[in-house]
């Protein structure tokens, strides 16, 4: 929405949301996420024609046009449970938009949401003949964190879906008019309302996919001496592979991959396509191996006992530029190490503050540094869990020095120089290559 603010200036928008904490957050000089060039974005339009607030009713009364961007988290309770989307926010939104509404909108579903969400909304808003005219769009959001503005400003292509019938295809045209402030019009994809939706469900599953993929020919490279970067590269220099998306890592993490490709197995599941499941459920399956693998690596290297020893994970993020943790293999990693025994400190720039709330309520010793030098101090292991360029960039002379002997790293994101650690004493464990011990 900010950058719909910064490019449009003609439109006011007006951003909801019923926690008040957070709308503080959104106008205040601090905001509640990290997300590099957004802060300069909020606080160049803020006031202007982007506004937060916590007034609901006034904001669907007052606009013409509503993105419904709450969230839907994979559900935990009843039918469908750890697998379909929680469409309760959804439900209850429509509902909302019914009552409060006094004139015609346009309701864009911006959240990810289950193939036919959109026919239930419209359903939801038009059980009431009041006279208002709804009519449902499909615009899912492609953007990855990190680098979501440059995404927003940017994009491969915008999607949007629509019923074809003269009053979709006007409600799409609107849409479109937006986007086309800025982006060119062949990147604006439109379809009918449900390939949209799916689509959204079946980027983030190829994306995944293609991580799991190289993940698991990781493992094979680990025992066949073959280097997971010579073989991503060779492969993915093919143009009809691309190079993209090839790192090997200890596992992906994020709030979306794993919640979309279980809707996305649900699905099928639910229309009788056992094959089709199963197949797509192996995206999942391999990054939990992934991460479980990285583990046991660990526990076998430093000579079947992590008690006692302090480890450091450098990271916590499930990405590098951002604070976000949600799922992010750095959860795992820490709580498998502390049911080892372990003794686990935490550096990470910007998302300590998630760490302490995933780890609340964990037992075990648990502590947390924001310098990586002093989170170094004392351990016998680094293991590496996000791609921070600042990683890379560190004295590891000076960590070496001040670590227990025999020291070792554990690169789950391949972004050091393994030679060099080498050469300074370490034991370095890379993902995909064969590791460098001085034993
Ligand atoms: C992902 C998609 O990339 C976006 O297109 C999509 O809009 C978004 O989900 C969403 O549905 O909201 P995001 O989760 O923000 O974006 O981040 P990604 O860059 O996709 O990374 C996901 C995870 O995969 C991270 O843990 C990352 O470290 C890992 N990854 C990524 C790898 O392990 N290897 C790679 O080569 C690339």
């Amino acid at each position: 929405m900010a950058v719909i603010a910064n490019k449009c200036p003609q439109y006011k928008v007006t951003v909801v949301d019923i926690n008040p904490d957070r709308i503080a957050r959104w106008n205040s000089d601090e905001l509640p996420i990290y997300e590099p060039g957004l802060e300069e974005i909020v606080k160049a339009r803020r006031g202007k024609n982007l506004f937060f607030s916590t007034d609901v009713e006034k904001g669907i009364q007052e606009c013409e046009i509503i993105f419904v961007s709450v969230n839907t988290p994979t559900k935990n309770f009843g039918a469908g449970a750890g697998m379909a989307a929680d469409l309760q926010y959804w439900d209850k939104t429509a509902r909302q938009i019914r009552e409060c509404a006094r004139s015609d909108k346009i309701i864009v579903e911006k959240s990810t949401l289950p193939v036919k969400t959109a026919q239930a909304m419209k359903r939801i808003l038009t059980c009431e003949d009041n006279g208002i005219r709804f009519d449902v769009l499909s615009n899912p959001e492609f953007l990855a964190e990190g680098t979501a503005i440059r995404d927003l400003e940017n994009p491969d292509r915008v999607l949007i879906g629509s019923s074809q019938t003269p009053n979709g295809l006007r409600a799409r045209d609107v849409l479109v008019e937006i986007y086309a402030n800025w982006v060119p019009r062949d990147r604006i994809i439109t379809s009918n309302i449900w390939s949209s939706e799916l689509s959204k469900l079946v980027a983030n599953a190829f994306l995944a996919q293609r991580i799991s993929s190289i993940n698991s020919i990781s493992a094979l490279c680990e025992k066949a001496d073959a280097d997971i970067q010579e073989v991503a590269r060779a492969v993915g220099t093919d143009s009809r592979v691309g190079s993209c998306f090839l790192n090997a890592s200890v596992g992906f993490g994020g709030s979306c991959f794993k919640k979309d490709i279980l809707n996305l197995v649900y699905l099928c599941r639910y229309y009788d396509l056992k094959e089709v499941a199963d197949y797509w459920e192996g995206v999942i399956r391999i990054n939990d191996y992934q991460k479980e693998r990285f583990i046991l690596k660990m526990l076998d290297a430093l000579f079947n006992t992590l008690a006692d020893k302090k480890v450091c994970l450098f990271g916590f993020a499930f990405k590098a530029n951002t604070g976000d943790t949600r799922e992010s293999p750095a959860i795992f990693v820490a709580r498998r190490l502390l049911e080892e025994r372990a003794r686990v400190v935490i550096t990470d720039p910007k998302a300590l503050q998630n760490a302490m709330i995933d780890m609340e309520g964990e037992s075990g010793d648990i502590s947390y540094v924001e310098d990586p030098y002093a989170a170094c101090e004392g351990c016998s292991a680094i293991a590496v869990m996000t791609e921070w360029q600042t990683y890379a960039g560190l004295d590891y002379e000076r960590i070496y020095r001040s670590m227990v002997k025999p020291a070792f790293i554990f690169d789950g994101r391949n972004i050091l120089d393994h030679q060099r650690l080498f050469e300074v004493g370490f034991n370095v464990f890379p993902v995909g290559k064969p590791g460098l011990t001085h034993f």
